[in-house]
C-alpha cells in the first residue's frame, strides 16, 4: 500500500508512537486531577511533561496556557465560541476548513456574529492588507488557517498578526496542517490562540489535540464539569483547568508526547524538506500527463506545505481515486472539507484529488503514483 493521504491524517505513525498507545492504558491508568496517589502524580507528571514539549514547539512562554483537546475541530470551536459569546464582528478567509468555517457560519447565520470572508486569490493565498482593510471598530476576532489543506498555500501569519496586534484584536490561526512542517512561534507571529491537531504531521493517535490561550485573552468555557476545583459552581478560572472540563484523554496524549519526541529528534525542517521534495517530484511528473490541472502554478514561490490537488479533465477525483484504491494507493478526493477554498481555487464542481506525502514516503511511491495516475487516464478515456 501506497499512504498519500497524509493531511487527512498521517500513517503509518513512528513505531514507538504505536507502542507507547498500548502501554499507556497500563503506565497512565489514573485520571488526572482525580486523587492524589501515586499514579494520578505520574500521569499528571506525564501530561504536564507533554505540555511543556508543546509549549517548546510553538514558542509559548507558559505551558499552562495550552489545553488538551479532541482535535483541531474542538480546539477552533472552544476558541471561537468562547470568544464570540458577546457578538461582534469576525474575519475569516476564503481558505478555511469547515472545521473553522462551520462555527463562525452557525454564529453569523443565527445573526449574532457579523462575518467578513476575505477572498484569497485563485492560488489559495491571502494578502495581510486585504485582512487589515477589512477590520472594524466592532472586529473581536482575525481567524486564519496557516496552511491550505487542498492546495498547501501559507497564509501571512506573522504580517496579520502585527496587524492583528496594533488592532488589539484576537488573532486565532488553524495550524492542523503546518505544525510539524512549518516553524511556529505565537510570540513572535503575534498569535493570540492557536489550534493543534495530533494526528497529522505531528505524528500522534487521532483523537488529540490542543488549544493555546494567550496570558490575558479570556475565553468562556465551551464545556464545563469535572476536574479541578470541584467546590466551585463554574470552571475554575485559572489553566489549564478553566477549559479541560472533563477526563482528557491521557492515552492519547501519551503517545502524541512520545510522537513530538519523534518530530523534534528529526528536525520540523528535515520533515518538510523531505515531504516537499516528494510533493515537488510528484507535480513535476502530473504536469506532463495529457489533461492534469495542478493547483500549484509552475512558477510559484510563494510559502506552502506539501500538499498537492488536482483535477483530470473527463475524469471526476472520485473516479481517479477508486482507480488508484485499486493499485494500493490511497489519497483523498472530493472537497476535502474545505468547500469554500475549493470555490476559491475553481474546483468547486467536484473537488480534487489530493495527494498529501508524509516521512515514511519515498520517491519509489511518487514514481509509482504518477505512473499509476497515467495508467489511469488511457483506461477511463478509453
Ligand atoms: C486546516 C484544517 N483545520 C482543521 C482540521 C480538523 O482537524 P481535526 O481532525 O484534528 O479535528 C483539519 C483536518 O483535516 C484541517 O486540515
Amino acid at each position: 500500500m501506497i499512504y498519500l493521504d497524509n493531511a487527512a491524517g498521517s500513517y503509518p505513525k513512528p513505531r514507538q508512537v504505536s507502542a507507547t498507545l498500548a502501554r499507556a492504558l497500563e503506565e497512565y491508568g489514573a485520571n488526572p486531577g482525580r486523587g492524589g496517589y501515586a499514579l494520578v502524580r505520574k500521569t499528571e507528571a506525564m501530561c504536564e511533561e507533554v505540555r511543556h514539549q508543546l509549549a517548546r514547539l510553538i514558542g509559548a512562554d507558559d505551558a499552562q496556557r495550552i489545553v488538551f483537546t479532541a482535535g483541531a475541530t474542538a480546539s477552533l470551536n472552544m476558541a471561537v465560541w468562547g470568544l464570540l459569546q458577546g457578538g461582534g464582528h469576525a474575519i475569516c478567509s476564503s481558505m478555511e476548513h469547515n472545521a473553522l468555517f462551520r462555527p463562525l457560519a452557525v454564529l453569523a447565520d443565527a445573526g449574532r456574529i457579523s462575518l467578513s470572508v476575505v477572498d484569497a486569490d485563485a492560488w489559495g493565498y491571502v494578502q495581510a492588507a486585504d485582512i487589515a482593510a477589512a477590520l472594524r471598530p466592532s472586529t473581536r476576532l482575525i481567524a486564519l488557517s496557516h496552511a491550505s489543506n487542498v492546495c498547501g498555500s501559507v497564509q501571512p501569519i506573522a504580517e496579520v498578526g502585527q496587524i492583528a496586534r496594533q488592532a488589539d484584536v484576537p488573532f486565532l490561526v488553524d495550524a492542523a496542517q503546518s505544525a510539524g512542517l512549518l516553524p511556529l512561534d505565537v510570540q513572535d507571529m503575534g498569535i493570540s490562540l492557536l489550534a493543534l491537531a495530533g494526528h497529522k504531521a505531528l505524528y500522534g493517535p487521532a483523537g488529540i489535540g490542543a488549544l493555546y490561550v494567550a496570558e490575558g485573552l479570556e475565553l468562556t468555557p465551551l464545556i464545563s464539569g469535572g476536574g479541578a476545583a470541584s467546590e466551585l459552581r463554574h470552571q475554575p478560572e485559572y489553566y489549564p483547568q478553566r477549559l479541560e472540563a472533563g477526563s482528557i484523554n491521557t492515552s492519547g496524549i501519551a503517545a502524541w508526547g512520545e510522537a513530538l519526541h519523534v518530530v523534534e529528534k528529526i528536525g520540523v525542517e528535515q520533515l518538510y524538506r523531505h515531504a516537499s521534495m516528494l510533493v515537488a517530484r510528484l507535480a513535476a511528473q502530473l504536469r506532463c500527463l495529457p489533461g492534469v490541472h495542478l493547483h500549484l502554478r509552475a512558477d510559484e514561490q510563494r510559502p506552502r506545505v506539501p500538499v498537492l490537488s488536482a483535477t483530470i479533465d473527463g475524469i471526476t477525483a472520485n473516479q481517479a481515486a477508486e482507480a488508484l484504491d485499486r493499485r494500493g494507493i490511497c489519497v483523498r478526493a472530493g472537497y476535502q472539507c474545505a468547500p469554500l477554498a475549493h470555490r476559491t481555487l475553481g474546483s468547486y464542481e467536484e473537488g480534487s484529488l489530493r495527494f498529501s506525502p508524509g516521512w515514511y514516503n519515498t520517491a519509489v511511491d511518487i514514481d509509482f503514483t504518477a505512473q499509476a495516475v497515467a495508467e489511469l487516464i488511457a483506461e477511463l478515456r478509453a
